[in-house]
């Protein structure tokens, strides 16, 4: 049972979902096979249905989003390459340095807003060895996070990501989008994943976050990049037998859970206007565009203002020493904004 069905208010994560019935009833009827063996159709049907809504060429079902950039990052690059990144981005953050571990390369840090680069200082960050007496490292990839999980969900304008493409190509960067959250910022942006990701070399996309299924993400990119991801995959145990009960969810999620995001937009929004309107909560309003609201009690630490929420039936993480984050979902209702709002207004 969900923390909701346990009357708790969970927004600790658009991770936390259940499989709805009808998603279960999808992955029950899934045709499946041996996906490493290369015959499970449902995959197959996922992936070419990603690769076309990207308007790439090729696509690869992977456990987990961490797992689809390692094997991005590693397929991107040669021991020895730095990274672009910006300094909150989750690749850097949150992966267990997975860049230096599994890919060998070293980081270049950008300062962003919002958690989004400007394309002046991704052109700043890039160093070549060429010219520099080998002091520097090849710069070979650029990664940008759409939406920015630790800008509060923020979305990249589309003029912004054109720009990094020019600045990737004139450098000889390949470029790729963390994309777990990609769907909330096509549906915030009123855009499609092929046209934010035009010029772009590669994508992960996750299934099991706004989009509700239970596991799995998606790497798309052009044929030959696919190919070496493949094999990293290989290598890192990524191979999964008769993934297509885990495709079936991730179809279904396609189908009717990519729309509804606006709700989840919507909810979020109605919590971050109801904090900005009380005077003791401190949040970016106008960082709140998808399904996130990092916010602060003056005053509070995070665990404070995390417990006091708690004492009402509402979950959040903290983020820092001050801020805690909220993010919507599938199961978060207008009675459960209703409930949030009660929250925030009992804080004195
Ligand atoms: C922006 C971003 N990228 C990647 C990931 C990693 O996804 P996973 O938890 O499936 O490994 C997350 C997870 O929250 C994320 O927020």
């Amino acid at each position: 049972m969900g923390a909701e069905g346990r009357g708790r208010v969970d927004l600790r994560s658009d991770t936390v979902t259940q499989p709805t019935d009808a998603m279960r009833e999808a992955m029950r009827v899934a045709h499946v096979g041996d996906d490493v063996l290369g015959d499970d159709p449902t995959v197959k049907t996922l992936e070419a249905r990603m690769a076309t809504m990207c308007g790439m060429e090729a696509a690869l079902f992977m456990p987990s989003g961490t797992m689809a950039n390692a094997v991005a990052v590693r397929a991107h690059t040669q021991p020895g390459d730095e990274i672009v990144l910006e300094r909150e981005a989750h690749i850097y953050q949150y992966e267990g340095g997975g860049y230096a571990a599994i890919s060998g390369c070293s980081v270049a840090l950008v300062d962003g807003d919002r958690g989004r680069m400007h394309p002046s200082s991704v052109a700043s960050a890039i160093r070549k060895s060429a010219g520099s007496q080998g002091h520097y490292p090849d710069a070979t990839l650029i990664c940008v996070e759409n939406t920015a999980n630790r800008g509060g969900g923020a979305c990249y304008d589309q003029s912004t990501l054109d720009a990094i493409v020019e600045v990737g190509r004139a450098q000889g960067c390949a470029l790729h989008v963390d994309g777990a959250r990609m769907m909330n910022a096509a549906v915030a942006t009123s855009s499609t994943p092929a046209r934010m990701l035009k010029g772009w070399d590669s994508v992960s996309v996750c299934l099991s976050k706004g989009l509700g299924a239970p596991v799995g993400s998606v790497l798309v990119g052009s044929t030959a990049f696919i190919a070496r991801a493949h094999r990293w995959r290989k290598m890192l145990g990524g191979g999964m037998r008769q993934a297509g009960v885990l495709a079936a969810a991730g179809l279904h999620a396609l189908d009717h859970h990519v729309n509804r995001l606006v709700d989840d937009h919507a909810r979020a929004r109605r919590m971050a206007e109801a904090m900005a309107n009380h005077g003791s909560f401190h949040l970016d309003l106008d960082a709140v565009q998808t399904n996130m609201v990092y916010f602060g009690v003056d005053g509070w630490s995070a665990l404070q203002t995390q417990a006091h929420l708690a004492e009402a039936g509402i979950d959040v993480l903290t983020i820092d020493d001050a801020r805690c984050r909220l993010v919507t979902h599938l199961h978060i209702t207008d009675e459960h904004v209703t409930r949030v709002e009660a929250a925030v207004a009992s804080v004195v």
